[in-house]
């Protein structure tokens, strides 16, 4: 429990001190915010600061008990004082006195805590030495408290600066819980911290201790993870109590209600215990309120309350309380949807009848924030004879829960009662929608679709059964049903069909297979562009196929090399997941945030993401988890991080489970990092090919693509260019393109088709790859005598390289660094590719111009190039590699 909590951030408020000291005008500082933020820490900085500036820093610690005593603050310092007693007149400078004899001549500086707390004396004494000069003051106070009238009058008088203290930003307050944890910490843990904290670091540290002991802050493999729910520590109620003070019973029964309740309109608490106590709890600052559109909003004050209220009633109090708030809310007449559900939520809390057709919808729009009430209540409308309706919801529930298992055997049991034509195209398409994507099962996806309709159905008659039909079975030439589904996605009324866009989630992914990324992307699109077009939120069903449509277009940005646009969007996503709490979300744009970053080069930030996304999700819950775990194996051999490998290959064989995941072939790439860790190249090349293969009896081209591109990276002598170029003939987008550049160019042992292949990879952002296709080149060249084209490769390689993160590979291996350029040498040689005369550089650099020329001389030939024409070519911009 001793860890070190380092101190983060408030480097605007320390500016601001330093300047308020630093001026010679002004004696101190008082440092003024709630409690809790960090008031006495930020001064305990000052304080080491000055010290460390060889000031004298005494303490003043003001407390509550010693406040009626005359200088009882003053108590530590004074203890070596025999003064004359009190209310002597010279008392004060006398005592002033003797703090400055005390400093030995050094600067004095009194650092005071707490100063609404300091007895009347004492703080008389800290004014006098302000204003005397006889020392600096730096001071802190609690806002909405009385501080007594010589520390007013500090600021009042303009000798000391207030300066206002917020609670910590959530870049800084998630920054220092990593640094606590000396480890990285998953992005849904962060997210929750902050929210429940805001800023607030007392609470904080409160969360992050009680977490510790009581193990629901832990590491999953090497990231740190809150699991379980959050149960505030004893300390940490302690605190809250502490701050929530001594509470009347009706006091009490107004926040238990919006403890389990908020937000409320004030009716509901005048309502059920009276306008006086909401009064109360106003004033004493425990509840906030705040309007929204024309109603008024009330909010427990902080998160924690919440926590701490609920923690503590009972069950059989927590069922009246859900009662007072139904009967109040139905008192005052359910008139906006959201009062409905929230009626029948608390209804069902409090054990009272309900309507299980409102329990349905209830669950519905539930799903979205919190999936495990969604179970309850979907359970309930099932129980309470919801029927077909009810059962669809609950299956689609568990595939949220990550549980598509159970959903699957709930929906083949709904399967064989059900004549009615459409729910049975509706059901089907559900089922195989959660094959497809909850279970990864292409093939059993496409048998059950068989089983339901024998015959491909009817363009006209069922569209969405059609375009799956199309895309699902060989040849895989759906696109133009699917496009055409994605066209007519709304329905007669206008709204858009829940199945329709189920259907095309599912289709879009299969035509993904064979490299039609272009599909996914415009259909992606359109499905937004009809959605926002229909209010209101559609249900879950729309919210499970926008995911699917968002992350698919984030994995056809990937592959098709437009690296950008599947950060930006898999960012947004990111950030929205975790808000909602959503933990299959959260994974899937973490993963393709780090399938991206990877293919940017940006080794450990891949690592990163990674690690983030396998996070707190089940380990057979997600089958693109194949695809993380590889990718994990390959950054972590790249980076040299090997630790974490064997625990990925074991998660790896976890989540291939029984075979048939979508994203099998992929696993196909892990024992190829692995034989290039352990040195034996051959191998890992024959590993490319096993798991081409495997790919390409899949159907899953792109990993058939990375797989045999990963052959070239390894400098293969394997006949692997023929058969990239013919499979990449039907992938959409430049990144396959430019695969097939380079294992031309290494087939053909052509090293300024190399360094072309190079260049098309760094258009595309993937440095990395451009790095070793350079390399690759360099050795070429140099292998031919011609030295300079060998040097300029070699640099050109580097300078990528360097932006890598560290990452290490076979093609980077073979980069010597026998004839780099000297820091003089680049220095003059990257001036010059940005432009500058000789004569500038010379005046720039204050040397004469024949020297400028001489280097430049020099580097022409070290590179082989004619002149200052072809440097903008090698030199690249900015990045610079140099050799020390
Ligand atoms: N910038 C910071 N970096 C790291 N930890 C901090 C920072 N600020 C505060 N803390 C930690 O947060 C906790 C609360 O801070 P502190 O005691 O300074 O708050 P305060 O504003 O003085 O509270 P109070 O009003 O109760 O006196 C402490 O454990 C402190 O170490
Ligand atoms: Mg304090």
């Amino acid at each position: 429990m001793a860890r070190q909590w380092p101190f983060v951030g408030r480097e605007r408020e320390l500016a601001a001190v330093r300047k308020a000291l630093g001026d010679g005008q002004l004696t101190g500082v008082v440092l003024v915010g709630p409690p809790g933020v960090g008031k006495t820490r930020l001064a305990r900085a000052v304080a080491e600061h000055a010290e460390s500036g060889g000031a004298a820093v005494r303490w003043v610690m003001a407390t509550r008990s010693a406040s009626g005593i005359p200088l009882g603050a003053m108590g530590q310092l004074l203890a070596a004082w025999d003064g004359p007693g009190s209310h002597a007149v010279h008392l004060l400078p006398n005592i002033a006195r003797h703090l400055v004899d005390g400093a030995a001549g050094r600067r004095l500086v009194l650092a005071v805590d707490d100063a609404h707390l300091l007895d009347a004396t004492s703080a008389a004494l800290i004014h006098h030495l302000a204003v005397t000069g006889a020392a600096s003051v730096v001071i802190t106070a609690r806002t909405g408290v009385t501080v007594p009238d010589p520390i007013f009058a500090l600021w009042k008088e303009g000798l000391a600066e207030r300066i206002d203290i917020h609670g910590l930003a959530r870049a800084q307050s998630d920054e220092l819980v990593r640094q606590v944890l000396d480890g990285q910490v998953d992005g849904a843990t962060l997210h929750h911290l902050w929210e429940l904290s805001l800023g607030n670091m007392l609470f904080l540290r409160e969360l992050v201790e009680g977490g510790l002991a009581s193990g629901a802050l832990g590491r999953d493999a090497d990231v740190w993870r809150w699991k379980g729910p959050l149960v505030p520590s004893p300390r940490l109620t302690e605190l809250i109590d502490a701050r929530m003070g001594s509470l009347e019973a009706d006091e009490q029964a107004v926040l238990e209600l919006l403890a389990f309740g908020e937000p409320l309109g004030a009716d509901t608490p005048e309502r059920v215990v009276g306008p006086d106590a909401l009064s109360a709890v106003e004033r004493k600052g425990l509840v906030v309120s705040e309007r929204q559109d024309r109603r008024v909003e009330l909010r427990l004050a902080h998160p924690l309350y919440g926590e701490v209220l609920r923690q503590r009633t009972s069950p059989r109090r927590e069922k009246t309380v859900y009662r007072q708030l139904a009967e109040s809310l139905e008192a005052a007449g359910v008139r906006r949807s959201g009062d409905r559900l929230r009626a029948v939520t608390w209804r069902l809390a409090a054990g009272l009848p309900t309507d299980a057709e409102m329990l349905r919808v209830a669950a519905e729009s539930t799903m979205k924030v919190d999936y495990g009430a969604a179970e309850r209540l979907a359970r309930a409308a099932v129980e309470q004879g919801g029927g077909y309706a009810a059962s669809v919801v609950l299956g689609q529930v568990l595939i949220g829960l990550g549980r598509s298992a159970e959903a699957e055997d709930l929906f083949a049991g709904l399967w064989f009662r059900d004549e009615d034509p459409q729910r049975r195209t509706e059901l089907a398409v559900t089922r195989v929608t959660n094959l497809y994507w909850g279970l990864g099962l292409p093939a059993r996806a496409a048998t059950v679709l068989r089983d339901l309709s024998p015959e491909p159905p009817d363009d006209q008659a069922a569209p969405e059964l059609a375009a799956l039909d199309a895309a699902l079975f060989p040849p895989y030439d759906g696109a133009k049903q699917t496009l055409q589904l994605a066209a007519d996605l709304r329905g007669v009324d206008g709204a858009v069909d829940a199945t329709r866009l189920q259907a095309l989630a599912v289709a879009s992914a299969a035509l993904r297979r064979t490299g039609r990324h272009d599909v996914t992307v415009r259909v992606a699109v359109q499905a937004r562009e009809a959605v926002a077009a229909t209010p209101p939120p559609l249900g879950l069903t729309t919210e499970w196929a926008h995911l699917q449509l968002d992350t698919g277009c984030c994995e056809s940005h990937v592959f098709t090399g437009r690296l950008d646009e599947a950060e930006r969007l898999a960012r947004e996503g990111y950030q929205r997941a975790v808000a909602d709490g959503h933990a299959t979300a959260k994974a899937l744009h973490a993963g393709w945030l780090g399938v991206t970053a990877g293919l940017r080069g940006t080794m450990r930030t891949s690592l990163r993401w990674l690690r983030d996304a396998t996070t707190g999700v089940r380990p057979d819950g997600l089958p693109l988890l194949v695809v993380l775990w590889s990718e994990i194996i390959q950054s972590a051999v790249v980076t040299g991080d090997l630790d974490g490998v064997p625990h990925a290959s074991r998660q790896l064989q976890r989540v291939l489970g029984e075979g048939g995941n979508a994203y099998a072939p992929w696993a196909g790439l892990a024992p190829v990092w692995t034989a290039v860790a352990g040195g034996r190249l051959r191998e890992a090349e024959r590993a490319c090919l096993a798991a081409a293969d495997h790919a390409e009896r899949d159907g899953l081209l792109q990993a058939h693509l990375v797989a045999l591109h990963t052959a070239v990276r390894l400098g293969t002598t394997l006949p692997v260019a023929d058969r990239l170029e013919s499979a990449a003939t039907g992938a959409d987008g430049p990144l396959a393109a430019a695969f097939v550049d380079h294992a031309r160019a290494h087939a053909a042992a052509d090293a300024a088709a190399l360094d072309r292949a190079a260049d098309g990879f760094a258009a595309l952002g993937a440095r990395l790859f451009a790095a070793e296709a350079a390399a690759q080149a360099s050795a070429l060249h140099r292998a031919r005598g011609v030295r300079g084209g060998g040097n300029a490769s070699a640099l050109r390689a580097r300078a990528w390289a360097q932006e890598c993160e560290g990452a290490r590979t076979p093609a980077l291996g073979d980069l010597d660094s026998s004839s780099e350029l000297t820091r003089r040498e680049h220095e003059i040689a990257s001036l010059a590719a940005s432009g500058m005369t000789s004569r500038a550089i010379a005046e720039h650099l204050v040397v004469s111009v024949r020297t400028v020329d001489n280097v430049l001389h020099v580097v022409y030939s070290k590179l082989g190039i004619s002149g200052r024409r072809d440097l903008g070519s090698v030199v690249i911009g900015g990045s610079t590699y140099l050799s020390e």
